[in-house]
């Protein structure tokens, strides 16, 4: 199904990562015009090669814990743009892999930073554009580590859960000015984070921890950064016009088991 994206205004967090350039790729490819933010340093080059028409992206470095800096970037694409339509609140760290009595306290409060109050601010600072507008829809990256536990990873989970819980809170809020609040829960995906995690969990084995993870998941295989800019192109789309408040998982039947 394809869902039309013309002349939707679209502002997407952590846009230089796999699955933020995923999303936004998709998103243009359907008619978006891209506000793509990232971390100061962040390599844009592939996202300006995807959407080569400076029309159609604007990019701007920004902390989402930075409020101020965030704050600045909302502007910055209204001021360009006129309003936001769909807003990926998307970026995050995976953080340390530890069991809990090792686990870094400053890594603890570090992967909560960005993952939960970056998502907050998010929030806050976008939720009063759409709601001038009366209309907007909001993803949230969740993943499977808002759903369920896992060992070595606890900072990331408790923050996956927290952004959840953010999620409901905000559609439960907004539904009624015409926001739609979602969140996106994946499972693991082909990229840079999970070869970290997996890294992490067996520092010299992570091909080995890759297989073994796959193979606890019904469809055998790890989802690619496509197949999750799919359900967010959904969600961010009419087509959705009555998921409020919803978690998606995309985790080949990961959680079902
Ligand atoms: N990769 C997976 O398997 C997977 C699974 C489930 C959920 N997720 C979630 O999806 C989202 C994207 O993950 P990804 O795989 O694309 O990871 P990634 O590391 O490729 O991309 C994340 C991006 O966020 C940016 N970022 C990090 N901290 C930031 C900050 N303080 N301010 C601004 N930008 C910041 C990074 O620079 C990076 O470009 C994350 O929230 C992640 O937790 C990923």
């Amino acid at each position: 199904m394809t869902h039309s994206m013309t002349g939707k205004i679209a502002l997407i967090t952590g846009a230089a990562g796999a699955i933020g350039l995923a999303t936004a790729k998709l998103l243009a490819s359907q008619g978006a015009t891209i506000a793509a933010t990232d971390m100061v340093g962040a390599d844009f080059g592939p996202l300006r090669a995807a959407i080569p028409d400076a029309d159609r992206l604007l990019v701007i470095e920004a902390d989402v814990t930075d409020e101020a800096a965030f704050g600045a970037a909302v502007k910055a694409t209204v001021e360009k743009f006129g309003t936001i339509d769909i807003f990926f609140n998307n970026a995050g760290i995976e953080g340390p892999v530890a069991p809990i009595p090792d686990f870094p306290t400053d890594g603890f409060r570090k992967v909560l930073d960005v993952n939960v109050t970056g998502i907050f601010l998010g929030l806050k600072l976008v939720i009063p554009v759409m709601a001038k507008a009366g209309r907007g829809s909001i993803i949230n990256s969740s993943s499977v580590a808002g759903l369920t536990g896992s060992a070595g990873l606890c900072a990331y989970i408790a923050s996956k859960h927290a952004v959840l819980g953010l999620t409901r809170a905000a559609a439960v809020e907004w539904g009624a000015k015409g926001i739609r609040v979602n969140c996106i829960n994946p499972g693991p995906i082909e990229s840079r984070m999970m070869s970290s995690i997996e890294e992490g969990a067996s520092p010299g084995a992570g091909a080995a921890v890759h297989d073994g993870y796959a193979a606890t998941i019904p469809m055998q295989r790890y989802g690619t950064p496509e197949e999750v800019a799919g359900v967010v192109v959904f969600l961010a789309s009419d087509a959705a016009g009555y998921v409020n408040g919803a978690a998606y998982t995309i985790d080949g039947g990961m959680t079902a088991a």
